[in-house]
């Protein structure tokens, strides 16, 4: 089999060597392609450009197939807990019982949020959106717990990978119940990370929150489907940003504002907003693909295409399911879940969405499990943030620890104006 690809330009002939990944992956390694050519390639949005060799990862998206650390993710949904996959993303390993224990421990510990931060949170105008407040409150972690020197840099690191994990669900809870004026919850010793997370959102002094453990389940179904997706935007923006050497909280801020666009996290958000703007229209699906489909309207059908994916993204498979769970337990019918099936419906069987390979991405059934659950729209793109921490986390590690790595710097080919001279301004216009 080649090992190597032959350019040839200019009677020339240059060979560039061909890396063959564990699935059968292959890429050209391009890395002396400018030293060696004096050319550059150009790959607007990276759609078939490889930054980094990764374990953690494996997505096939004409299968549709999502593994972490090279277990499927349908089986993690099904056996497996948010914590006990975060462990798995970072670690490369399932826990055993005591390692998953002291996890979880470890966890709690720290759910606390500095007491300080709270000036900050409770001056933020009460209609700011979670994600602006959850980046800006997660780029202040560093000044509210600066490193110690007397501790190693694998001891700092493992301390503000626990931080995160922990205080980013707490700081969620406080920023939403200090957005509705009433009393912050903390955190419990006794609950578990998602009960936890649910009841610093709604337990009330005159109203305690029960427990549902088929919405605790749902939550870390939810959350260990957002857990990583291999080299996704917002992860690229963290080792980018990561790859300058900034602390850690620094880079997830970065990634938290990728994230926060609707064509990627805040898609989440807008599937709900199109979902509403069809029932409003007297839950008339057509009108929606017909603007989808025209190539002079910016309009997208939310939730629906992926860069990788051209086929149904599993993770929406598993969502969808656990949309009907959820609602027959709480005995909910939620018309928008109607719309979202008439929607997909119809999308599948026209044929511009065949022939443009658009599925309905894990966007597309989420926002359904989050309003029974309770949580508030503008919160929707927080929970996927919480839920792909493990992810970016781990991805970061895995840059800092890569021999190979560099300092992301992309390059360009320029097609602006050639010299020309300054003019001085009484000579202008
Ligand atoms: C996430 O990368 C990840 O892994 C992301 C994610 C993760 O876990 O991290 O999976 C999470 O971000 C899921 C995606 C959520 N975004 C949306 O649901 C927004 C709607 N979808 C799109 O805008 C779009 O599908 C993207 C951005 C997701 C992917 O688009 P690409 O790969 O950049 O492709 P493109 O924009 O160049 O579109 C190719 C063609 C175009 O038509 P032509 O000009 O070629 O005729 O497909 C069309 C597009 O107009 N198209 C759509 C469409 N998505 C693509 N047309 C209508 N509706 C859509 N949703």
């Amino acid at each position: 089999m080649e090992t190597t690809a032959k350019f040839i330009f200019d009677g020339k002939t240059f060979e560039m060597p061909i890396i063959t990944g564990s699935e059968g992956e292959k890429a050209i390694d391009i890395s002396k392609l400018r030293q060696e050519t004096g050319f550059i390639t150009y790959d607007p949005g990276f759609a078939n450009t490889g930054a980094c060799l990764s374990n953690i990862t494996f997505m096939n998206g004409e299968k549709g197939i999502l593994r972490y650390r090279g277990i499927p993710v349908e089986q993690l949904a099904e056996h497996s807990s948010f914590v006990e996959t975060a462990y798995l993303l970072i670690n490369g390993e399932l826990p055993v019982r005591t390692q998953l224990q002291s996890f979880s421990v470890l966890l709690n510990d720290h759910s606390l949020v500095h007491e300080d931060m709270r000036h900050f949170f409770n001056n933020f105008p009460r209609r700011a959106h979670p994600m602006g407040i959850l980046s800006s409150m997660v780029n202040a972690l560093r000044a509210f717990y600066p490193e110690i020197p007397e501790r190693s840099e694998e001891e700092e690191i493992n301390m503000t990978v626990t931080r995160l994990l922990s205080k980013v669900r707490t700081m969620a809870a406080i920023s939403y119940k200090i957005s509705r004026g009433h009393k912050v919850v903390y955190p419990k010793q006794e609950l578990s990370y998602a009960a936890n997370f649910l009841n610093m959102m709604f337990d009330s002094p005159v109203r305690p929150y029960e427990i549902d453990p088929d919405l605790v389940k749902a939550l870390n179904v939810f959350w260990i489907l957002h857990a990583d997706h291999e080299q996704n935007c917002s992860t690229a923006a963290v080792r980018l940003v990561g790859s300058a050497r900034v602390n850690l909280y620094a880079a997830i801020s970065a990634g938290i504002c990728a994230l926060w666009g609707p064509l990627h996290g805040g898609a989440n958000q807008a599937v709900i907003e199109m979902l509403e703007a069809i029932q409003a229209n007297g839950g008339d699906v057509n009108p929606f693909i017909a603007r989808a489909k025209h190539k002079d309207d910016p309009f997208r059908l939310m939730g629906f295409g992926h860069r990788v994916y051209k086929t149904y993204d599993p993770r929406a498979k598993i969502m969808k399911e656990q949309c009907y769970k959820i609602l027959e337990k709480l005995k909910i019918h939620d018309p928008l879940l109607d719309i979202a099936m008439k929607l997909e419906e119809a999308a599948l069987k026209d044929s511009y969405f065949i022939d443009h390979y658009l599925y309905p991405n894990l966007d597309f059934y989420t926002g359904i499990v989050l309003r029974a659950i309770g949580i508030p729209l503008n919160m929707f793109t927080v929970m996927f943030a919480i839920g792909r921490l493990p992810g970016w986390i781990s991805q970061w590690k895995e840059s800092m620890e890569d021999p190979h790595w560099k300092l992301h710097r992309p390059r360009q080919v320029y097609t602006g104006l050639n010299q020309r001279d300054y003019i001085p301004i009484d000579q202008r216009g």
